[in-house]
């Protein structure tokens, strides 16, 4: 057991040194095999109530850290911790208490939900699953309430609601077992853009009224900033620039977190039409990564140095690090 004022320090989420590669099929019959390197050296933390947005364009390993940290799949190297407690070494009863304070939302509001079963049933799987609680439908009208669905819409299945009122049934679901954590791997992506802005919204009423922190993926720095007080962008693997929300949105210090910002109009989240992060030339492959800055050959910056010498992640002002030799 841990002592009390130690585990109340702990981060919610604590992950260290975290690799994630691929085996990829061999070419040729005795050819050597290629790996992936999803994941390369990932260290975050998410306080209990904070919120940290992960933002990067696609394949750059987003959705492979949130299947890291839920514990979904074993990282190649590195650790994760919830709560201080090391998510490997749990087994048993204390691993299904973990699971219950980790809860994971989808991009896909139509794949994520079962459209045999009932709305009362899709939220209650959690539960179900972990503890069969007496107060079980008490606690399913309530976080049906709490998405802004009302009760009557438990017996009614899937396909009766739009892509937003399911992505809502995806957040009830989320907040039945009363986690301390929601990983929501792209939450708005698939949604129309008049109704992007609602669900945000939400979102961010139910932080505060149910003290939960969040790690938000999207490859859109406007849906982070809208949410979360952190952000971490990523780019092949790697966390590239990390701060307050406010100061990555207005003063963007690495060129990369620079080209996804421009790439954002800049009226409110309500009323704009979204356009995806569209730098020139293409993500290097994975596979065989540059030796230096892994961004230096899109970068509208670089010198000799950034192509031969890896930039470490280094303080560059308050609260705000950057993996940028120019920075
Ligand atoms: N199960 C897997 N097997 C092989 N490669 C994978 C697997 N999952 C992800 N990858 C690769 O890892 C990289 C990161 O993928 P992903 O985490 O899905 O990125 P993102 O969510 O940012 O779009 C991509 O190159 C992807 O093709
Ligand atoms: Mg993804």
């Amino acid at each position: 057991m841990m002592p009390p004022e130690e585990s109340l320090a702990a981060p919610v989420l604590r992950t260290t040194g975290l690799h994630r590669r691929y085996l990829l099929p061999r070419r040729a019959l005795f050819g050597p095999r290629d790996s992936v390197h999803a994941v390369n050296g990932v260290d975050i933390a998410i306080p209990e109530r904070g919120s940290l947005g992960i933002v990067g364009e696609s394949g750059c390993g987003k959705s492979t850290l949130a299947r890291l940290a839920m514990g979904l799949e074993p990282p190649s190297e590195g650790r994760v911790e919830i709560r201080g407690q090391d998510l490997a070494q749990a087994s048993g009863p204390a691993l299904k208490l973990l699971r219950r304070a980790f809860q994971m939302v989808f991009q896909d509001p139509y794949g994520s939900l079962n459209p045999r079963h009932t709305v009362g049933r899709i939220v209650a799987e959690p539960i179900d699953a972990l503890e069969k609680p007496a107060d079980r439908r008490q606690r399913v009208e309530e976080v049906l309430r709490a998405v802004g669905m009302r009760p009557a819409d438990l017996d009614k299945y899937p396909h009766e609601f739009s892509g937003g009122q399911r992505q809502r049934i995806a957040i009830a679901r989320a907040l039945v077992t009363r986690p301390a954590l929601i990983v929501l791997d792209e939450p708005v992506s698939a949604l129309d853009v008049s109704v992007q802005a609602q669900v945000l919204n939400l979102l961010r009423d139910l932080q505060e009224q149910y003290g939960l922190a969040y790690m938000l993926i999207s490859h859109d720095l406007a849906v982070v900033d809208y949410v979360c007080r952190q952000v971490a962008v990523m780019y092949l693997g790697r966390i590239v620039e990390e701060g307050p929300a406010s100061l990555l949105f207005e003063r963007p210090a690495h060129p990369y977190t620079q080209a996804l910002r421009q790439a954002v109009p800049s009226a409110a989240v309500a009323n704009r039409r979204r356009r995806r992060a569209r730098l020139p030339g293409g993500v290097p492959s994975q596979t065989r990564l540059p030796p230096g800055c892994a961004f230096a050959d899109r970068c509208p910056i670089a010198e000799a140095r950034c192509r031969v010498e890896v930039p470490r992640l280094r303080e560059i002002g308050p609260g705000q690090r950057a993996a940028c030799h120019l920075a």
